[in-house]
């Protein structure tokens, strides 16, 4: 038997990149969820009252949770008044239940059921949301958090999920709904908010052991906000990003794009209280506060954690290459572009069309296919943000190899399903096309996404 302190001094993360399974074995521990969206009302602030449009009648929507060797069956009913359709955001899922619509599923109609069904191949921590009408389903409360553990990793006293989103209210706190489509935010940095939540609530404060460690997750569900956390501690300590284990990682504050995980491990030997602030604006916000419980427990040894990862980056030999130019939004270049085969100019895309982004001088569409790739071909998505604005690029059914300016101390590859661009920066996202079918490539500030800038790569 394999004693606690033995897990302390290794734990292999159980992402595997080569080795795809998408086999739904009748013998595999099956995790039912029921899951309903609808129109639902919800008080941000004290005798207010916001119209949401939510799963399950909460904000976030339940957590899902697995273990890794599980099927998660999710018995779907669209309640709302339109079509709908759910992704898992970072899962290496089956392709037909990636959940995106017209290109791997029709549309869910209103009254329509639908039963998501796949394996959880790896642990981490992911989220699911609505993908249709993304930009203002989404900015709904259309999401919530996915789980997936492993029996190795359970080594925490405390597991909290940390969803983050920005909301945009109006003066009675009910959702800005006049501002839904504003050509302003989808050529400049997105539907950016002005209400922060954790969890649906604000500023909330929860309870951790003391003498022990606690796992936080955090997800940013915002349309477009680009969050910072910082806390009350010197050090962060980050121990997976985007669901994938990293060697850990001492920060003063980290950055979570839209889209974009980190788990934290919070050390609470000595430890009274954390305030975790989002530090994004001048003015710094209370995020949540973590007040540590004394108990009984005595302190354990924690200074020996070392999570590992086992992912290698593939051979780049016969990688083919895909390049990606990144253009259009206000102050850019894009003077003219293709939609649907037509070439205009970049005003009559934006007054007529309203679309602002562009692929390789394309308007992108769920529809518009970047590239053809062979099955287990290692591909390069070479790419240029060519525009004015950072973008929070996300790639669908795929982690990729990327080397993030962001960790200044770790200047290696790091696996990721969501890669914050900078404006002007070029970057390689690299993965192994081992996953079969039309994988969906896109900015995740939404708006963007709407207004030209996504694309699929066909895996065949
Ligand atoms: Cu989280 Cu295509 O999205
Ligand atoms: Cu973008």
């Amino acid at each position: 038997m394999t004693s606690r302190r033995q897990f302390l001094k290794y734990i292999p993360c159980t992402f595997v990149v080569t080795k795809y399974n998408a086999v739904l074995a009748d013998n595999k521990n099956v995790i039912n969820y029921k899951i309903t969206a609808k129109k639902t009302s919800f008080s941000f602030k004290d005798n207010t009252s916001a119209e949401l449009l939510l799963y399950n009648d909460t904000n976030p929507g339940p957590t899902l949770k697995g273990n890794v060797g599980d099927i998660l069956r999710v018995n779907f009913t669209n309640n709302l008044d339109e079509p709908t359709s759910i992704h898992w955001h970072g899962i290496k899922n089956i392709n037909k239940m990636d959940g995106v619509p017209y290109l791997t599923q029709d549309p869910i109609q209103p009254g329509e059921t639908f039963v998501y069904e796949f394996p959880l191949n790896h642990s981490g921590t992911y989220w699911y949301h609505a993908h249709m009408d993304s930009w203002k389903q989404v900015a709904k409360g259309l999401y919530g958090p996915l789980v997936v553990s492993n029996s190795k990793e359970n080594i925490f006293d405390d597991d909290l999920v940390i969803l983050a989103d920005d909301w945009r209210l109006n003066k009675n706190y009910e959702i800005d709904e006049k501002s839904f489509g504003s050509l302003m935010d989808w050529s400049h940095a997105g539907r950016v908010g002005n209400w922060l939540t954790i969890n649906g609530e604000k500023s909330p404060q929860y309870s951790i052991k003391a003498n022990s460690r606690a796992r936080l997750r955090f997800i940013n569900a915002s349309n477009a906000r680009i969050l910072k956390f910082g806390s009350s501690l010197k050090n962060n300590n980050i121990i997976t990003i985007d669901g994938v284990a990293v060697k850990p990682m001492l920060v003063e504050d980290f950055t979570l794009a839209p889209g974009q995980r980190i788990d934290l491990l919070i050390n609470t030997v000595d430890l009274l209280k954390v305030d975790f602030f989002e530090i994004s604006h001048t003015k710094q916000l209370k995020a949540f506060t973590l007040n540590v419980t004394k108990a009984n427990n005595k302190t354990k040894d924690i200074a020996n954690i070392n999570f590992k990862s086992n992912w290698i980056l593939p051979k780049l030999d016969n990688a083919k290459t895909i390049s990606i130019r990144m253009q259009g939004g206000a102050m850019g270049n894009l003077s003219k572009a293709n939609l649907d085969g037509v070439e205009k100019d970049f005003r009559t895309l934006a007054t007529e069309d309203k679309k602002l982004w562009a692929f390789n001088k394309e308007i992108g569409s769920y529809e518009y296919l970047l590239a053809t790739v062979k099955l287990n071909q290692v591909v390069i998505l070479d790419v240029w943000n060519d525009t004015r604005w950072p973008h929070s690029m996300h790639l669908h059914g795929n982690h990729f190899f990327v080397k993030s300016k962001e960790f200044k101390e770790n200047n290696d590859y790091i696996l990721r399903d969501t890669y914050l661009m900078q404006a002007g920066e070029k970057a390689k996202l690299i993965f192994v096309a081992d996953n079969p079918g039309k994988w969906l490539f896109h900015c995740h500030m939404l708006e963007h996404a709407a207004s030209g800038m996504v694309s699929y790569i066909d895996v065949v």
